[in-house]
């Protein structure tokens, strides 16, 4: 790495070094530091354009869709770092959730730096992971929605260095992390520890994201006041007259002048004016502020007592004749102030609060300790809306299941990617997974649309993994769309999922053009699909022609004119009447003269360069 840097430095002019110096004297910061190279970094940013390219053999799509249907889904070859680029420049924003499973650093050459593994013994291992991991991050971070989320997962040993980095890449976006069990038993030899049996998932979000949390269950909710349902709760806490001497009281109705004796086992939860020293002050509201505020609940029918003398009220608590809760007596002989008592109205019925329906949050929010392993079952604690999760040997199961053999090595069980999915998105969201290896959130995007009905979409990117010894691999057309081909067309007596639900997708490869050859090197092809990423965020057969229409906005029809001659020209003016369009918007590499040209026969168009569209968002360009 450093002997790269110093012949970089051999080519800048002074006032380059210069201000690279100053960055360095001056740039003292708390957190993470790693080796990296900031005019590599730059440079590998603007290396050059990267361009999607349709490979039909291996998209899918079912038989009954059109050949010219459009993909929603979209699975893209290579190197993440361009697949990411090519991602700025047409989902910046657009998408709600990003979910990896990066590979862990572990030192068992899991994972490509600069074309070699990265091994254990490798002196700049921490440092070349953060920095890959860094250029991904931040490439991706301007890619979410502004309550978009990012859940990463992670092993314990690299945790801490992951969580700094995304301190760094997202400031103030940090929601908390999940645990995983990942597995149920093993034997870590290594350490102290017998095994290591867990993964975190770190959660990053900017700042409208919330979780979707549970419906919650409103059968409780059985009473109405005007057109607002709520339910009763009780008004006790679970400490005893002597640990809590103050709020055992009798509370009053000054509707009806009942009175309700204290439970001497469960006090009140509430303080009340009347036992209040003077001056004293307490957090939130008395028991006579929420009767007030008519939030206590008193019984409309109910047993109403008055004892004229205190005979006649032992009498009572004599033969347990008084109210009571459970079987506790309210009233009994040593009680203090038993005198207050006689000659009251005394209700047998128990006051309650109204909690109202209205006034509750978005229930249910997970818990950290949510995913519940599946031999834990028992212990998901009821009405916490805790998923039962599997382990590794889940996913390597349902690969085994689907692609005949161990395909791929540690993929993460669906039930996993589910029980995240599930909490993170929303029924049409985008969900990007940028190290998407077998292509498990695929699947998991899919199964839970079937089950509620959404139109979520999935983008996932996986490298090939071709090496020098196996060259021919082609990991993410063999495995990732391979694997969801044969899930979208059910296997093993499961149902398939229909287009609707996911059922389809592009697989894309991608081709780079540096910036200054665009004008040659950019074909048609590449042209339409690169746009109709950017302006429809969906992957079309082109048609054939030099005028290509790429979709329609409302009243305008929007179209790539390859050619500006007589035949495009009087296709384009004959456009909006075929049509029914109210307007064209046309890219084209000579947007002036189509205007001029089209101006001639009396027609209005927007004509916008083709090159300008295509360079925006990426090179360097804003
Ligand atoms: C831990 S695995 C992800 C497994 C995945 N969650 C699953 O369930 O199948 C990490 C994946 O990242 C891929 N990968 C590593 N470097 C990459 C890169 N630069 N671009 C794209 N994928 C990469 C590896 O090939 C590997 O398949």
């Amino acid at each position: 790495m450093s002997e790269g840097l110093l012949s970089q430095l051999d080519h800048l002019n002074e006032q380059q070094l210069r201000r690279l110096l100053v960055e360095h004297l001056t740039k003292q910061k708390l957190g993470l530091y790693w080796e990296s190279n900031a005019i590599e970094r730059d440079a590998a940013l603007n290396a050059n354009l990267v361009l999607p390219r349709l490979v039909r053999e291996w998209s899918y799509r079912p038989q009954e869709m059109d050949e010219d249907a459009i993909h929603r889904n979209l699975i893209i070859e290579g190197d993440n770092f361009d697949s990411l680029r090519l991602l700025k420049a047409t989902h910046a924003g657009k998408i709600r959730v990003i979910y990896i499973d990066p590979p862990y650093n572990t030192g068992n050459r899991d994972w490509v730096y600069n074309d070699h593994y990265v091994g254990a013994n490798d002196r700049w291992r921490h440092s070349q992971w953060l920095e890959f991991l860094y250029r991904r991050l931040t490439l991706a971070r301007d890619l979410l929605t502004p309550d978009g989320v990012i859940l990463v997962s992670i092993n314990d040993e690299n945790r801490a260095r992951l969580e700094l980095l995304m301190d760094e890449v997202f400031p103030g976006m940090r929601v908390g992390s999940f645990v995983w069990r990942s597995r149920t038993g093993g034997n870590d030899t290594k350490g102290a520890f017998h095994s290591t049996n867990h993964e975190h998932v770190l959660v990053y979000a900017n700042e409208g994201f919330r979780f979707s949390g549970d419906e919650k269950s409103y059968s409780m909710y059985k009473f109405q006041e005007g057109d607002r349902i709520y339910r009763l709760s009780d008004l006790t806490s679970p400490k005893d007259l002597r640990e809590r001497p103050n709020t055992y009281y009798p509370i009053y109705d000054p509707t009806t002048q009942i009175y309700y004796p204290c439970n001497p086992q469960r006090v009140w939860a509430y303080a009340s004016k009347g036992r209040m020293k003077d001056g004293q002050k307490i957090r939130g509201d008395t028991i006579e502020d929420f009767i007030e505020k008519k939030l206590i609940w008193f019984p409309h029918s109910q047993r109403i007592e008055v004892f004229a003398t205190k005979e006649k009220l032992l009498d009572a608590i004599k033969r347990k004749d008084v109210p009571m809760s459970g079987n506790t007596p309210l009233l009994y002989e040593d009680m203090p102030e038993i005198d207050f008592w006689i000659g009251r109205k005394i209700g047998y019925g128990r006051p309650a609060f109204k909690r109202f329906k209205e006034g509750l949050k978005n229930e249910n929010q997970p818990i950290s300790s949510w995913l519940t392993p599946k031999q834990e079952e028992e212990t998901a604690i009821d009405g916490m809306n805790m998923p039962v999760v599997g382990t590794t040997e889940e996913g390597s199961k349902a690969i085994k299941d689907l692609m005949d053999d161990k395909a791929f090595p540690y993929p993460k069980p669906p039930s996993l990617l589910k029980a995240l999915l599930s909490q993170s998105t929303r029924p049409t969201d985008i969900i990007l997974d940028f190290f998407a290896g077998s292509g498990t959130t695929g699947q998991a995007v899919l199964e839970l649309n079937a089950e509620d009905n959404g139109s979520r979409r999935f983008i996932m990117c996986s490298s090939t993994e071709a090496n020098s010894k196996e060259p021919e691999k082609n990991l993410c057309r063999d495995v990732c769309a391979e694997r969801m081909r044969r899930v979208i067309q059910g296997y093993g007596g499961r149902p398939g999922y229909t287009p609707e639900q996911g059922g389809e997708f592009a697989y894309l490869q991608l081709d780079k053009v540096n910036a200054a050859d665009a004008h040659f090197e950019i074909d048609a092809a590449h042209a339409f699909q690169l746009l109709a990423l950017k302006r429809f965020g969906v992957v079309c057969t082109a048609t054939e022609g030099a005028v290509q229409r790429l979709g329609r906005v409302e009243d305008c029809e929007v179209l790539v004119c390859h050619e500006v001659n007589a035949k495009t020209i009087a296709a384009l003016a004959a456009w909006p009447q075929q049509s029914g369009a109210a307007r064209l918007a046309i890219y084209t590499m000579r947007p002036e003269t189509l205007r001029e040209q089209l101006a001639l026969r009396g027609m209005e168009a927007n004509c916008y360069s083709l090159m300008d569209a295509l360079m925006r968002g990426q090179g360097g360009i804003a």
